[in-house]
């Protein structure tokens, strides 16, 4: 049993009721640091199954369960909102974990954004602007991001294609249809750059501010357990394996393990310092070239100030 005390400061976990987030939550849970953990994602019955789920396994009683739906700004909006007018612990760090891959169609956000780049990017630009004013200075942010950003990686997808936000944001005519497997993975691939670019661009402006607080990025390298493959059907999941490095499966990691080097980013006292950098697991590496293209950070970052409208 977690010996808890009142919790002193929250933390944000957007798709923690499964994979990669769900451990992410519990490494949390079980780290004796008196967090208040809410687990924020789309389907709220998912939700709270995982939140009974973390609480019953953890003993850890300081975990609640909120909607969040990244492909619909007006549900971002309204979670910022509930969150601020809540009363909860300071909001210390959020961690950007969310993430889909979508293969079978090209498919919209509410707000009429192209599906992959809108959830696994926009809606968590969104959420992090309505709720910097939130963090206080020592906080911390984490964007899970991919080695499948980076085309110097083996990994058997396609390389990532980033010309500019609007054009990722409103693919007609940019894309290809006749090969939507494809396609889509190539928009998977860019969503997980933007997730890189955007954390440094942050990072970046933060400390301008002179602000403490960091923001972090983190690759939990291929997982095999989680949920992430769901819109692949089993041949595509075949030529997908076949096409990845035996060298990578063997590498292959499960979501527990890197949920806990996830979480440490949040918790690890060491580096309450570090900023704007890339984590491979538990190890600092550099990101891809393209990555710390700062032009192209400053233009992701204001266009899709432009689309969610916080300008
Ligand atoms: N699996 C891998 O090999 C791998 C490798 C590198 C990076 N990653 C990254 O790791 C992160 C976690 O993925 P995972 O592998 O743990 O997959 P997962 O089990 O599918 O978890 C993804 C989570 O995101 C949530 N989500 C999806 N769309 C959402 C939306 N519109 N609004 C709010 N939440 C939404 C899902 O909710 P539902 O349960 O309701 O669908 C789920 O909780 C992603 O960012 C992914 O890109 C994964």
């Amino acid at each position: 049993m977690q010996v808890s005390t009142k919790p002193v400061k929250s933390v944000i976990i957007t798709g923690g009721n499964s994979g990669l987030g769900y451990y992410c939550a519990e490494a949390i849970a079980q780290s004796g640091q008196d967090w208040h953990i809410i687990i924020a994602s789309r389907n709220l019955p998912r939700v709270e199954a995982a939140v009974r789920k973390l609480m019953a396994e953890t003993e850890y009683p300081h975990i609640e369960g909120m909607a969040l739906d990244l492909a619909s700004l007006a549900s971002v909006r309204q979670f910022a909102q509930d969150f601020i007018t809540g009363e909860r612990p300071p909001l210390q760090a959020i961690v950007c974990n969310a993430g889909l891959q979508v293969v079978s169609d090209t498919l919209y956000t509410e707000d009429g954004f192209e599906m992959t780049f809108g959830v696994n990017h926009l809606g968590h630009f969104l959420l992090v602007n309505l709720l910097l004013p939130q963090l206080s200075d020592r906080s911390r942010i984490a964007f899970v991001s991919s080695d499948v950003h980076d085309p110097d990686k083996n990994t058997g997808m396609p390389h990532p294609h980033y010309q500019n936000a609007k054009a990722l944001a409103f693919p007609m005519g940019h894309d290809n249809q006749m090969n939507i497997g494809n396609t889509g993975r190539v928009r998977y691939t860019t969503s997980k750059l933007c997730n890189v670019l955007c954390a440094y661009e942050l990072s970046r402006r933060l400390k301008q501010q002179q602000s403490k607080i960091t923001v972090n990025v983190f690759n939990p390298g291929l997982m095999g357990d989680t949920q992430l493959a769901r819109d692949y059907s089993q041949a595509e999941i075949s030529t997908l394996m076949a096409d990845i490095s035996p060298s990578v499966i063997e590498q292959a990691k499960d979501s527990k393990t890197m949920g806990g080097a996830l979480a440490r980013l949040i918790l690890d006292r060491s580096l309450n310092h570090v900023t704007g950098k890339y984590f491979d697991g538990l190890e600092e590496t550099r990101s891809s070239d393209e990555s710390y293209d700062e032009q192209k950070a400053a233009e992701l970052w204001e266009s899709s100030a432009e689309l969610v409208k916080i300008h």
